[in-house]
């Protein structure tokens, strides 16, 4: 019998920096990918923001709203068992003022089934991450693109690429781990910055198009698995076309339904015979009565 996987701690993650394990990290905003996930042994599940896109069809992050991430997260939880859950905390839910924030934060553990809660944004957030790791909840940061304000301001761009960029993520990373963090998402930054900011901190960072040299990696689960047709980012590699497979799957059913292969008797279910047998002497009787 296969031995069931123990959950996911903070301290694992933190640890897995020091030991010099790689972190996995996916994301993942149902039941069903959830599972496989789970069943693959990623040791953090990210409910991101992303699903918003790639799941709800939104054209940016913008719109997710706290309800439709809570609707995510309580999915994909209750799939997944033992890898870390960590619940994106969409635009505007925690911007407004650290009261609001821990509470949206809480309620991504208490109804979402989360484990840790992440945040888009440098410095400037530092006093939310303290105040939401202050009631208990663990707070993943994430610099360098951040795509919520990105689409607002300046579009996808790489981060880091000079001096005062490159200072400025090493800055937001070290003030957010100061602030309490357990790790930090790298987004498209530049692979020398990366390094500095992992040889830096004494958290892991988890990169995302950002080379190498990070603790960990993320990717979303529907560009690995080639799942999404409006925009693949050049650091995304696609493991997999699961598109074409479910196109074809699905003309097939289609073609069985149109010339009747579809349903064959294995997929049908049949009376006894006897009790058939029964039903047609019944129904004749009330024919011939009718008559
Ligand atoms: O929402 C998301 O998927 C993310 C990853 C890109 C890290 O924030």
């Amino acid at each position: 019998m296969m031995s069931e996987r123990k959950k996911v701690s903070i301290n694992d993650i933190i640890k897995m920096k020091g030991a010099g394990r790689r972190i996995t990290a996916v994301t993942a905003y149902d039941y069903p990918f959830a599972l496989i996930a789970d069943k693959a042994e990623f040791d953090i599940i990210l409910v991101g923001d992303s699903g918003g896109m790639v799941s709800l069809g939104y054209e940016s992050t913008i719109p997710v709203t706290m309800d439709e991430m809570i609707l995510m997260s309580k999915a994909a939880s209750r799939a997944a068992k033992s890898s870390l859950l960590v619940g994106d905390m969409p635009f505007m839910s925690f911007q407004v003022s650290r009261e609001e924030a821990v509470r949206n934060a809480g309620r991504f553990v208490k109804k979402g089934g989360m484990n840790a809660v992440k945040i888009e944004g440098g410095k400037e957030f530092a006093d939310v991450v303290r105040a939401i790791v202050r009631a208990g909840i663990p707070v993943m940061g994430h610099v360098g693109l951040t795509p919520q304000t990105a689409t607002l301001w300046y579009g996808y761009k790489v981060q880091g690429k000079d001096n005062r960029s490159a200072n400025r993520i090493i800055e937001d990373a070290q003030e957010l781990e100061a602030a309490g963090a357990f790790a930090i998402v790298l987004e498209m930054v530049t692979e020398e910055v990366a390094q500095i900011v992992t040889e830096k901190l004494s958290v892991p960072t988890i990169g995302i198009g950002s080379g190498a040299y990070c603790d960990g990696q993320v990717l979303v689960l529907h560009d690995i698995l080639g799942l999404y047709d409006r925009f693949t980012p050049r650091f995304a590699k696609k493991y997999a076309d699961l598109s074409s497979i479910a196109s074809e799957a699905l003309a097939n059913y289609r073609n069985e339904v149109t010339t009747g292969k579809f349903p064959s008797s294995e997929h049908t279910f049949r009376m006894d015979p006897k009790e058939l047998q029964k039903l047609k002497a019944r129904l004749g009787k009330l024919t011939e009565a009718e008559v």
